[in-house]
């Protein structure tokens, strides 16, 4: 694992995220009130692109695709798929799982991520 330096503080505004490849993975930065997290950009459920999800309750990212909902800041999954009625079918197949998680860390105004 390496830290990387990924942007300036001020370019992800509070309830924002920004997607960023780092070391050939693809992650997702939130600006939340409580301050910087990352997770794998593409949903665990059937990739989905969470960076056109939505940020809810101001901690979770949700799937635009199938609304997967999971906890930004520990990757947990909150509720698998349910959207359109009937997705959950694939759920013998595609069973929960967690988003991994990357640490953000917060110096002279740069971000740097452990990847
Ligand atoms: S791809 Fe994200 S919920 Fe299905």
């Amino acid at each position: 694992m390496a830290r990387y330096q990924i942007c300036a503080e001020s370019d992800i505004p509070v309830g924002e995220m920004k997607e960023f490849a780092v070391n050939g993975e693809s992650l997702l930065v939130y600006h939340l009130e409580g301050g910087f997290y990352a997770t794998q950009s593409r949903c665990t459920h059937l990739f989905g692109l969470l960076q056109k999800g939505k940020i809810i309750d101001g901690n979770k990212i949700q799937c635009p695709w199938h609304h997967s909902c999971f906890d930004i800041q520990t990757g947990e999954v909150i509720e698998w798929a349910n959207y359109p009625p009937g997705i959950q079918l694939l759920n013998i197949v595609r069973k929960e799982k967690a988003l991994k998680t990357y640490k953000v860390t917060v110096e002279d105004g740069k971000l740097f991520v452990d990847v």
